[in-house]
């Protein structure tokens, strides 16, 4: 099968390189050195089983299928699928995400295929397929939410929580295009997953063929349950900052209870990366008139930590003549290379605009 992936970021390329393993793939980017990095067998993102995929390509222990390109034409002619990666960032004015990459590269897409079958990898509003399908007259667009966490990316996709494409209901084509995408997927993805065991008995990838609205409102709801538990464990460590306590003790002893569970209740400076803070915004805009009091506090919580963590630190300084706060890392998380939207740049502005200096230790700048 002939497949082009739109986008050779986090998401882009890890579902390239699983692809690659059993079809043509295709990578289009617009950055000529991201697209010269990968020509060369070098990946442009931190993520070692990228990596040991890219290298075992090069020396031919493990051959891919795999070409990136600037050249539309060359990446999306005769495709059966296009995978559309681009960004989709918040735009603060619109409240809404900016979904134009994701438009230019579906314009891009019908130029050279017009019968492909595009599935939509960024992470869009709820409703936005359907709107696109309905505007643009393309009953070919399906949408498929990724759960990759970044520096783990190609690992999460060889072994994924489950498997989503979301395709109308009511549209038979459709729906089978969904169910060929799921076999994609799933076929690049570690056998041995064929055959692991879930929670729930089940055995194997979970995979839903949902719809398109659904599988939207899946990957914004999973995004914000999770920006839910950091801000709720931020606000424990609040509580237990302010009154002295240990919060480690309360945090572990909470989290012996099974139904609420370990994992993921490390406290932090508030949530932050590329995905949670956009997607919680994303998913308040979308209640729109729908009542609501969580999803909003989700949102707000992570300013409050935010600001406790700045006033905190400027707090224990105050008798200091001449301070200066260092800051070790501006990445999102330990193990990441990347800063966007780290939520240490909130704090450190906060510094910033209270008059004290600021130095930044960050290797990767
Ligand atoms: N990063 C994550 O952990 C993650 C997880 C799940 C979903 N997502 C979603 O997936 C989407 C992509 O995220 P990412 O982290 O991979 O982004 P990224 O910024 O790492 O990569 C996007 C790539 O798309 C390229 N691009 C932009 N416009 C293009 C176009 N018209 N044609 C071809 N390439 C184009 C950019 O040059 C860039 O290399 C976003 O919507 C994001 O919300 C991200």
């Amino acid at each position: 099968m002939k497949i082009a992936v739109a986008g050779t970021g986090y998401v882009g390329l890890s579902v390239a390189v699983l692809l690659a393993q059993h079809n043509e793939v295709h990578a289009l980017d617009i950055v000529p050195e991201k697209v010269d990095l990968l020509n060369h067998g070098k990946s442009p993102i931190i993520d070692p089983v990228i990596t040991d995929f890219l290298d075992k390509n090069v020396s031919g222990e493990r051959p891919l299928d795999f070409h990136a390109t600037l050249d539309p034409q060359e990446a999306y002619t005769n495709v059966d699928f296009a995978v559309i990666a681009t960004p989709t960032n918040y735009d603060e004015k619109k409240n809404y995400f900016d979904t134009s990459s994701v438009e230019a590269a579906i314009a891009a897409v019908r130029e050279h295929a017009p019968h492909a079958w595009i599935v939509i990898k960024s992470t869009i509003p709820v409703g936005y397929t359907q709107q696109l399908r309905d505007t643009l007259h393309d009953n070919h667009i399906l949408f498929s939410p990724e759960f990759l966490r970044e520096g783990h990316a190609l690992s999460d996709n060889l072994h994924p929580t489950r498997i989503v494409v979301g395709a109308p209901q009511d549209d038979e084509a459709s729906v089978k295009a969904a169910h060929e995408f799921v076999d994609l997927l799933a076929h690049g993805a570690d056998p041995e997953e064929k055959t692991r065991i879930n929670a729930d008995g089940s055995i194997g990838i979970p995979e839903l063929v949902v719809g398109t609205t659904e599988a939207e409102a899946i990957k914004l709801f999973a995004n914000t349950y999770l920006a839910l538990r950091v801000a709720y464990f931020n606000e424990l460590d609040t509580y237990a900052e302010s009154r002295g306590l240990n919060t480690r003790e309360i945090i572990d002893g909470v989290c012996l209870d099974p139904r609420i569970g370990e994992g993921y209740n490390n406290p932090s400076f508030g949530y932050g990366g590329y995905c949670l803070p956009k997607d919680t915004k994303q998913l308040l805009a979308n209640y729109n008139k729908v009542p609501q009091n969580l999803i909003e506090a989700i949102v707000d919580a992570n300013s409050t930590r935010k600001e406790f963590i700045a006033s905190d630190v400027m707090d224990r300084i105050k008798d200091v003549e001449h301070p200066v706060i260092g800051i070790y890392r501006l990445t999102m998380k330990s193990g990441s290379d990347n800063f966007r939207q780290s939520a240490i740049q909130d704090v450190l502005k906060q510094f910033k605009a209270n008059g004290i200096p600021v130095l930044i230790y960050e290797p990767t700048l």
